[in-house]
């Protein structure tokens, strides 16, 4: 979407009664085991173990170790009051080479982890995909013809099986899905800037992953819906750019025209409308062939209707024509790089919203999370839910090793505000899932990013509640903000 200007915002804090008030975090982020019970390598295994593309060599292979002290991670989320987990499921784990039967003891591991959950009250939600596609898929052993990760098309229909695999597994006991997390990330970060595994830097790759990851979208709904109850809950998860023109100039304009299409329509396209926009088309024709990647039948496929929209935000991304005075070098949200993550777009210009900034150098702007909220509301219609949202800072244990960070909990208190505001506004939102529940390994940025409510000792791996956690979970028991 393209805003122009925040609105003035109302003051009312309301949330449904059946609000989902969760803390979201993924797989490789924080289980750790990366080699125990059949687990094979992800694209993020290799990448983080090949040197320079994470800082200070940090990988995910002992991470949390989550994968042994999920039971520890349950209780501390029941002592906070949560109602709602939003985790992922580790493809490597559960089906290591990506194709074939799957690994029962890591389904086992998510069988006993949503017992866990729902024993103390916690509704699961499981996301499918979080970026660790099996390394096998990207570069196969046997050099069979699998092989090429996104830019493959073959990846989308091992997708859609492994989907049906763990729906098979779960069904019983999880009833909310989503399909992909933030696949602009896993096209144009993985494929386009390289900053993301499995660090392939061709942006007609980026284009084709892009394609592929609809597609195995729309499959992987189709591959739900058939194998679970018909009450299942069925999501993706989208980062989309809450996309500001730096003014009203015709060139600043189109420069926001086009980061929105490569952005967020190229995604919201064809998974709710069911076509790519010509603009976009027209943007990336130098670079890909669309009519070869397109096949009769997968706009279709892609579209098949979803139950509930996910809403990953973190920045606004304002933007200007290239030759603009006083630009900034490009941001990508997830780390710098040399090559770029917007394909037809590479030349505009990236601005900072603001100079109030989190750890990450984003700057602090609820009035993005309510304008995205309401602006998916108006265009879709749809439920939605706030699938992640969170703030890293430089958080320091104090002597008596409480961990005081007011600055995340201000980041909290003005993004459910915003939420409130969304809801005012008639956006159906039915539910928050803070990034993150524990501190953990922020891709390119290793551990050196802290994201969580309960802050984790990476020699010790103990856990302990900051104070925004405590925040937190009293907003949980009011049932909102006061
Ligand atoms: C999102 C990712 C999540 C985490 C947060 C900070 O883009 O989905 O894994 O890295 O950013």
């Amino acid at each position: 979407m393209t805003v122009a200007s925040p609105d003035i915002r109302t003051a009312r804090r309301a949330f449904p009664p059946a609000f989902a008030w969760g803390t979201a975090t993924a797989a490789y982020q924080i289980e750790g085991a990366v080699a125990e019970d059949g687990r094979a390598p992800s694209i993020w295994d290799i990448f983080s173990h090949t040197p320079g593309k994470v800082a200070n060599g940090d990988t995910g292979d002992t991470a949390l170790d989550h994968y042994h002290r999920f039971r520890e991670d349950v209780r501390l989320m029941a002592d906070l009051g949560l109602t709602s987990y939003r985790f992922s499921i580790a493809w490597p784990r559960v089906q290591p080479t990506g194709r074939g039967p799957a690994a029962q003891q890591g389904l086992d591991f998510y069988r006993r982890l949503t017992d866990e959950l729902l024993a103390h009250g916690i509704t699961p939600v499981a996301t499918l995909y979080h970026w660790d596609l099996p390394q096998e898929l990207e570069t196969p052993s046997d050099g069979g013809p699998a092989g090429g990760g996104w830019p493959a098309r073959q990846t989308a229909y091992r997708f859609a099986d492994y989907a049906t695999l763990v729906a098979e597994a779960l069904g019983d006991r999880v009833s909310t899905w989503t399909t992909l997390n933030e696949p602009w990330c896993s096209a144009f970060l993985g494929y386009g800037a390289g900053v993301h595994a499995p660090g392939r830097t061709d942006p007609a790759d980026a284009l084709r992953a892009a394609h592929h990851l609809n597609l195995g979208h729309g499959l992987a709904v189709g591959a739900l819906r058939a194998a679970l109850p018909s009450a299942a809950q069925v999501a993706v998860s989208l980062n989309l750019h809450v996309v500001r023109p730096l003014s009203e100039r015709p060139e600043d304009l189109a420069a926001a025209r086009r980061i929105d299409a490569v952005g967020n329509r190229v995604f919201t396209g064809p998974m709710l409308k069911g076509r790519y926009d010509e603009d976009l088309l027209e943007d990336t024709a130098h670079l890909v062939d669309w009519d070869g990647l397109v096949h009769d039948g997968d706009l279709a496929e892609i579209s098949r209707p979803i139950d509930l929209l996910g809403l990953n935000y973190y920045n606004p991304t304002v933007v200007s024509a290239p030759a603009d005075a006083g630009r900034l070098p490009r941001q990508d949200g997830h780390g710098g790089g040399q090559s770029s993550p917007w394909p037809g777009a590479d030349d505009v210009a990236f601005h900072l919203a603001n100079d109030d900034l989190t750890a990450m150098g984003w700057p602090i702007d609820p009035t993005g999370l309510s304008d995205a909220l309401l602006a998916m509301h108006r265009e879709f219609g749809l439920p939605l839910m706030v699938s992640e949202n969170g703030a890293a800072f430089e958080d320091t244990v104090s002597p008596d090793g409480t961990v005081h960070d007011p600055e995340r909990t201000a980041y909290l208190r003005a993004h459910l505000g915003a939420v409130a505001d969304a809801i005012a506004g008639g956006a159906d939102v039915r539910g928050y899932f803070l990034w993150s529940l524990l501190d953990n390994f922020e891709w390119a940025y290793g551990y050196d990013k802290r994201f969580g409510i309960v802050h984790v000792d990476y020699d010790t791996l103990v856990r302990t509640p900051k104070a925004s956690a405590r925040w937190y979970s009293e907003v949980i028991r009011r049932g909102g903000l006061d």
